[in-house]
């Protein structure tokens, strides 16, 4: 089965890396970063970016930009990738883990909203898989307590939400460019923005606590080196050129593999909310109910791996549950959903949404004989 291999490399990128190498200017200073957080910004509907080595640093510099201090509560969904969590716990704060819906994969706002206590500074939805989180409910919730929102978008390059994308509801929206995203850089983070201040004090603390057009010896805050290289932000140019049109055709084959299979009794997918216009498909999540397919989650994706379709039986736990989370230093609401998901849910990365037709009808026909 001819599934594209991740990341595509092209001559484009190729091209882009030439320039770089012989311009000897190979650190975060080529014109090419900033026209990267220029150009992906303005994609993603928002003002400023600030490109970082990667996409859990960028959330420790939001999380510690909005003032998140020693103590205070950040609300997280129980199910994501350990960032989300630990960005809050490095800058001295105590994720809250809530409870996601039972098939959309994201925060639920009910359960966000009954976690608020007088401690709590911030909520971080994320964009799980690639469809937004809802972004009417969290925002106003967010807004309604005087909470930061930041959106923990490294899924969901390209994804929309009533025509707006990504990274545009909150305060700042983190994204990462790591080897398996949409977008990659083989490592590579960028936060964005409307805020010109939260902007500059990011951007400051990023680049050594520096002033945009003071000094290079004249450090004004406590900063570090989070710069990414201008090969990183010349690859990244490439990968945006062609997103939309990948968008386009993951969209295609997903919509595709779920109409194909909506007749597999036993067999659900993510439940994906009518306002989200555009999806980056990071992710292609199902659920498999063993009761009625009679064949185990497990089963199921040796099956479809077998089969040379690629496929991992989700996370094994929820964040919480992790050795690190179990000693404490975060608290805990009813998760019953994510207990469940743990338990039926798999997904198809991205890749293999990115072939022919012909290879999608493949790939539907080994999910249905995997269900036997
Ligand atoms: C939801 C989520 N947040 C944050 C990150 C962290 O990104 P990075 O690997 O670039 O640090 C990831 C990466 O896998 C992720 O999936």
């Amino acid at each position: 089965m001819l599934i594209p291999e991740w990341p595509i490399a092209t001559d484009r990128e190729l091209e882009s890396l030439k320039e770089v190498l012989y311009s000897r200017q190979w650190g975060g200073f080529h014109e090419v970063v900033e026209r990267f957080e220029r150009e992906f910004a303005e994609f993603q509907h928002c003002k400023y970016g600030v490109t970082a080595v990667n996409g859990t640093v960028t959330l420790e510099m939001a999380l510690q930009a909005a003032g998140v201090q020693e103590g205070d509560e950040v609300i997280v969904p129980a199910i994501s990738f350990i960032s989300t969590a630990t960005a809050v716990s490095r800058v001295g704060g105590i994720p809250v883990f809530v409870d996601i819906g039972p098939s959309s994969f994201q925060m639920d706002p009910d359960c966000a909203a009954r976690a608020i206590t007088s401690k709590t500074r911030a909520i971080i939805p994320v964009h799980f898989g690639g469809p937004l989180a809802d972004m009417d409910q969290l925002p106003q919730l967010a807004a309604r307590h005087g909470l930061a929102l930041i959106e923990d978008a490294a899924h969901a390059h390209g994804s929309e939400w009533r025509g707006r994308r990504a990274g545009s509801f909150g305060l700042a929206g983190s994204f990462s460019f790591q080897n398996s995203k949409v977008m990659t850089a083989g490592e590579g983070g960028i936060l964005l923005s409307n805020d010109a201040g939260f902007d500059e004090q990011v951007r400051s603390f990023a680049n050594q606590g520096r002033r945009q057009d003071q000094g290079w010896f004249h450090h004004y805050t406590l900063g570090t080196n989070y710069r990414i290289t201008a090969f990183q932000a010349a690859v990244l140019l490439a990968q945006l050129e062609r997103l939309p049109e990948q968008i386009s055709l993951r969209t295609r084959n997903a919509q595709f593999l779920r109409s194909d299979l909506a007749d597999v009794k036993g067999l659900r997918f993510q439940e994906i909310a009518p306002e989200v216009s555009s999806n980056s498909w990071y992710l292609f999540l199902g659920c498999v109910d063993q009761k009625t397919l009679g064949v185990s989650r497990n089963t199921f994706c040796r099956s479809l791996a077998d089969a040379g379709v690629p496929c991992t039986p989700f996370y094994p736990h929820p964040l919480y549950r992790n050795p690190l989370y179990r000693a404490g230093g975060c608290r805990v609401e009813p998760c019953p959903n994510a207990e469940a998901r743990i338990e039926d849910t798999f997904w198809l990365p991205h890749r293999a949404l990115m072939g022919t037709m012909e290879v999608t009808g493949q790939i539907a026909e080994a999910i249905r004989k995997s269900c036997h």
